[in-house]
């Protein structure tokens, strides 16, 4: 199987997981990526069963838009049930790095809203550690060499994304060469720096259900 099959399968299985699990008439929270737009062509074939949905990003907004799903404020929606969104690597605990298309930020608040995190995701994501794939960083564009300076200081090799600007108007920094032991303490000491927005790593509130496309099929785990 390609991987792009293999992101359509579990794409696929986010449809049923969420024709199963997220009530009529409720409101689906939708990630960014390339996996998250197969499901998103999934979630048209079932749009008729919910109010709507609640983008992470622009792009996601627009591509829903146009496939006619009514797309939400977040502040305009009380209860999200379910939300669908890949990842960059995840781990055994369900501990994901995120944000390889710059939307970390909406992800991770959106995600807060929700229920229930359905990480979808191909076999080439699933790590024992996190860290191989760099962690981004959204920084208030005043803070970037103080920021990237305690970065280092971490143990990490940050580099400002070229050419990229995050749909909250800020920049994000790629830190290389983090082995990250303990996702959740890295998540809260990054997040205290100050000029920092929001860090990939999803560990204080990681996935709760992932499906995971393998060539024999897709895993639900747990
Ligand atoms: C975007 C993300 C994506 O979920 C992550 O980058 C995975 O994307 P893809 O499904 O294209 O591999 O966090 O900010």
């Amino acid at each position: 199987m390609t991987q792009d099959e293999l992101k359509q399968a579990v794409a696929q299985a986010a449809g049923d997981y969420v024709a199963k699990h997220a009530p009529a008439g409720s409101v689906i929270g939708v990630g960014t990526g390339s996996t998250a737009n197969f499901f998103i062509d999934v979630l048209a074939g079932i749009k008729h069963q919910y109010r709507g949905a609640v983008a992470s990003s622009e792009a996601t907004r627009m591509r829903l838009e146009s496939h006619g799903i009514t797309v939400f404020d977040l502040n305009d929606v009380d209860h999200m049930p379910v939300y669908v969104d890949g990842a960059d690597e995840i781990d055994g605990g369900l501990n994901m790095i995120k944000g390889g298309g710059g939307a970390l930020t909406r992800e991770k608040i959106v995600a807060a809203v929700a229920d229930t995190f359905v990480c979808i995701a191909d076999t080439s994501k699933r790590v024992g550690t996190l860290g191989s794939f760099p962690l981004p960083v959204e920084v208030i564009p005043m803070a970037l060499a103080h920021v990237s300076r305690e970065l280092a200081k971490l143990g990490g090799r940050p580099v400002l994304r070229k050419n990229f600007v995050s749909d909250n108007g800020n920049l994000i920094i790629d830190v290389h060469g983090l082995r990250i032991a303990d996702p959740q303490g890295l998540e809260t000491k990054i997040n205290q720096i100050a000029g920092v927005v929001c860090n990939g790593l999803f560990a204080l509130r990681p996935a709760n259900v992932l499906l995971l496309g393998t060539a024999d099929g897709v895993l639900t785990i747990p």
